[in-house]
C-alpha cells in the first residue's frame, strides 16, 4: 500500500507535466480535443515512472528527467493511436477508440501532432539538462520510435502473409522491437538524464528489455483472459485480429491436426463470431497455452530484476522492482 502511494506520487508527477503542454494549446479544437480526450481517459503512465525512477536509481533528482517522461509518454500514446487503426481495434482505455470517436483522418492527425508535441518537450531538455545529454536523450528516442516501426511492421506482416510459421524466436525478435525497444529506452534515457555511469544504463536498459517483452506477454494473457472492465480493450481481440501471439505459436504447437486447421482458419479471418473466437479460446486453453505463456512472462522479469544487483539499494530501485512484477500481475 505504502509502496502503491508512492508509485502514485510519481505518476501525478508526470500527468501535470504532460497536461501542462496539452492544457497550453486549444485551437483546433479537432487536433487537441482528441488528445485531451485520450489522455483523460487515464492510462497507466508506467512508462514515464519507469524513466523517473531510473533517473533516480542511478543518484539523479527526478525532475531532470521530467521533460523526457513526458515526452515518451506522449511517443507511446502516439503508437497507441496508429496502432489501434492498424489493429482495426474497437476499444482503447474502456472507450472506443479515437479512429472510432473522430474518424480515421483525426485520428491519424491527431497522432501525427502528438508525435511531434512530443519532440517539442525533449527541446525543452535544452534548458534543464546539458547539451549533449539533450542530444543523447533524442538520439536514443528517435532509434528506438523507428524500432517500434520494425517491430509493428512485422507484427502486422505476420498476419497480412498468413504466416503459421512463427518460432518462439521470430516472437522474441519482434517483441524486442515492437515493445521492448521503448521500455528499455524509457530506463535508458531516465540513467542518461540522471547522470548515471555506463554500467549503470546499460543494465537498467536490459532490465527494461526483459521486464517490456514480459509486458507484453502478459497484455496477451490478459487480451485471452482478462476482463473488459479492467483491461480496457476488447477480450478475445487478438485472435480476430489473428496475432501470432506467444500463447498462440505454443498452441499451434501443442494441437493436433484438426485443432490446428480449427485454429488456423479462425485466426486468418476477421469478423469472427463470439462463438468462434470462444472455439479458439478452448483449443488454446485445452493446451494450457495461456499458463504456458504467463509463466514465461514470469520467468523474464524474474531474470531482468537481477541485472538492477549492480545498482546500489534505494527506494527508487525498490519500486522499480515493484513495477516489474507489477508487470506481469496486472490486471488492467
Ligand atoms: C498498451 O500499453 C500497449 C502494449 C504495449 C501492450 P499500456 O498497457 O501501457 O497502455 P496504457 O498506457 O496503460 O493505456
Ligand atoms: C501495442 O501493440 C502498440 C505498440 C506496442 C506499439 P498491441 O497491438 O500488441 O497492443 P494493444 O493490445 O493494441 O494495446
Ligand atoms: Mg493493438
Ligand atoms: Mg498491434
Amino acid at each position: 500500500v505504502d509502496l502503491q502511494n508512492e508509485l502514485d506520487s510519481y505518476k501525478t508527477l508526470v500527468e501535470r507535466e504532460i497536461w501542462r503542454y496539452l492544457d497550453s494549446r486549444k485551437e483546433p479544437e479537432e487536433l487537441y480535443g482528441p488528445l485531451r480526450d485520450l489522455f483523460k481517459r487515464g492510462g497507466k503512465r508506467v512508462r514515464p515512472m519507469i524513466t523517473l525512477l531510473s533517473c533516480e536509481a542511478v543518484g539523479g533528482r527526478k525532475e531532470r528527467a521530467l521533460k523526457t517522461a513526458a515526452a515518451i509518454e506522449m511517443v507511446h500514446n502516439f503508437t497507441l493511436i496508429h496502432d489501434d487503426i492498424a489493429d482495426m481495434s474497437e476499444l482503447r482505455r474502456g472507450k472506443p477508440c479515437l479512429h472510432r470517436v473522430y474518424g480515421d483522418a483525426l485520428a491519424i492527425n491527431a497522432a501525427d501532432g502528438l508525435f511531434s508535441l512530443a519532440y517539442e518537450v525533449l527541446c525543452d531538455n535544452y534548458d534543464i539538462l546539458p547539451q549533449e545529454t539533450t542530444r543523447d536523450i533524442f538520439r536514443i528516442l528517435s532509434g528506438i520510435i523507428t524500432r517500434v516501426c520494425e517491430g509493428q511492421a512485422t507484427d502486422i506482416s505476420w498476419s497480412k502473409k498468413h504466416r503459421f510459421d512463427i518460432s518462439e524466436q521470430d516472437y522474441f525478435e519482434m517483441l524486442r522491437l515492437k515493445t521492448g525497444a521503448l521500455i528499455s529506452g524509457c530506463c535508458e534515457t531516465g540513467a542518461i538524464a540522471g547522470r548515471g555511469s555506463d554500467e549503470q544504463i546499460k543494465a537498467l536498459g536490459e532490465f527494461g528489455m526483459s521486464i517490456g517483452i514480459a509486458f507484453q506477454i502478459h497484455d496477451d494473457v490478459l487480451n485471452l483472459s482478462g476482463s473488459v472492465e479492467k483491461y480496457g480493450k476488447e477480450i478475445g481481440g487478438d485472435i480476430n485480429e489473428g496475432k501470432r501471439t506467444l500463447i498462440v505459436i505454443y498452441a499451434l504447437g501443442e494441437c493436433n491436426p484438426a485443432e490446428r486447421k480449427r485454429l488456423i482458419d479462425i485466426l486468418d479471418k476477421t469478423g469472427n463470431s463470439q462463438e468462434e473466437i470462444r472455439e479458439a479460446l478452448s483449443i488454446i486453453k485445452k493446451h494450457g497455452s495461456i499458463q504456458r505463456a504467463s509463466d514465461k512472462a514470469s520467468e523474464i522479469v524474474e531474470k531482468g530484476k537481477k541485472r538492477l544487483d549492480v545498482l546500489p539499494d534505494s527506494r527508487s530501485k525498490e519500486l522499480l522492482l515493484a513495477l516489474a512484477d507489477y508487470f506481469v500481475k496486472r490486471e488492467l
